[in-house]
């Protein structure tokens, strides 16, 4: 299951993610925020954040107008690593080299399209089996420690 988190700048955008993971029986919890008014992304994206840190949720999907900074705020969460990411290819890598747990989309950045394909590309890559990657992500993981 994924977390999902918005704030006003990626509500639009989060619709067309929410309806695209209907379609393909991706199964997902919604954080919000639930209207197009304005709020405070840290409020929303932090107990999303935890979720997936806690393993509620497998990972998450966060969208605020630019990606920043929902991404900011997933990235001080313990156990999360977020990618703020622009087109496929960065998706790709984030899942292969880094082991992303929360994919950081800009509502105000890409059009839906693109988003959809970067949603779908963050879903489906695993993480590499190559022994530099996990011997880096662990590094990371150790760094939540000190
Ligand atoms: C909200 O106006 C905007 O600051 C927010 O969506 C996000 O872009 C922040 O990083």
């Amino acid at each position: 299951m994924v977390a999902l988190a918005c704030d006003q700048g990626g509500f639009e955008l989060m619709g067309c993610v929410k309806r695209h993971l209907e379609t393909i029986g991706y199964p997902y919890k919604d954080f919000g925020t639930f209207t197009p008014d304005s709020c405070d992304y840290p409020v929303i994206a932090a107990p999303a954040a935890i979720a997936v840190a806690e393993g509620v949720c497998d990972n998450g999907i966060f969208i605020c107008g630019t990606g920043i900074g929902v991404s900011i705020v997933a990235n001080k969460t313990r156990g999360i690593r977020a990618a703020l990411c622009t087109n496929c290819f960065m998706a790709e890598k984030a899942r292969m080299h880094n082991d992303a747990n929360v994919l950081a989309l800009g509502g105000r950045v890409i059009d839906s399209d693109l988003a959809i394909s970067i949603v779908d590309t963050f879903l489906n890559t695993p993480f590499s089996d190559a022994e530099r990657h996990r011997r880096r992500v662990l590094m990371i993981n150790e760094m939540d420690k000190e």
